[in-house]
């Protein structure tokens, strides 16, 4: 199977040397691509900004912001059989760009944001793909009834659900601790392990439940 992956941050600039982020380290979405790439499967890895080497394989595009990453993916996705959205991406940016350094002045000072574009909520209703669509789900309350909303609000064939709250897991954390959210109201939990195990598990339940469309072969 052929898979997209987004993983890290996205960068949202308000000038020349400043941006909006967070902390995501990319390093999920690194081993998702890995994990695919060891199954034999092709990977498209859309990666923002994260100081890990993507793994040998994969056919990297490196974007910074989330309408960057947006145009990407919309420009990649059809290509692919499944694909899962790991990246943690600003929901918002800034409105106004500053062309040059902006320079204190007042007390306080208020910034203006808008909407990203929602990506993963585009992949039915915007890119038209077809394929296999998971998405994360990173809360810090509620974390299975919002994981069960996002996944119908947004079509998708799976929900992976990793509560950002706990110390040790998650972002910018070596292991993490999940549980799997299905279309009617299925749960399967994975226990805390390393990402790079939590990623094989990932592709081993993606590709076994959703094996690739094989043309009928010929009589
Ligand atoms: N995501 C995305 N594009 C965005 C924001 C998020 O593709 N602009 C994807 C992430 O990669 C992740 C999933 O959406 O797979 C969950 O992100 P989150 O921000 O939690 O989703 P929302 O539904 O936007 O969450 P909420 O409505 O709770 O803010």
């Amino acid at each position: 199977m052929r898979f997209l992956i987004t993983a890290g941050p996205t960068r949202e600039p308000l000038d020349p040397v400043r941006y909006l982020s967070n902390r995501s380290s990319g390093k999920m979405g690194c081993a998702l691509a890995s994990a695919a790439l060891e199954a034999g499967h092709e990977v498209v890895l859309v990666s923002g900004p994260v100081a890990l080497e993507p793994p040998p394989g994969a056919q990297i595009t490196r974007v910074e912001t989330a309408r960057q990453m947006f145009e990407a993916v919309r420009d990649q996705i059809s290509g692919c059989e499944a694909a899962i959205f790991c990246a943690a991406v600003a929901d918002y940016r800034p409105v106004s760009v500053a062309g040059q350094k902006i320079k204190k002045t007042g007390e306080r000072l208020v910034l203006e944001l808008e909407r990203t574009e929602d990506i993963l909520g585009s992949a039915r209703s915007i890119f038209g793909f077809r394929g296999f669509l998971a998405g994360f789900a990173a809360e810090t309350t509620n974390l299975l009834e919002h994981a069960h909303d996002k996944l119908r609000r947004k079509g998708c064939d799976l929900v992976i659900a990793n509560d950002v709250s706990r110390a040790g897991i998650g972002f910018d954390s070596a292991e993490n601790e999940v549980i799997l959210c299905l279309p009617g109201a299925r749960e399967i939990p994975l226990p805390r392990q390393t990402k790079a195990g939590l990623a094989r598990a990932i592709i081993a339940f993606i590709t076994e439940t959703h094996p690739p469309q094989t043309p009928p072969s010929p009589q």
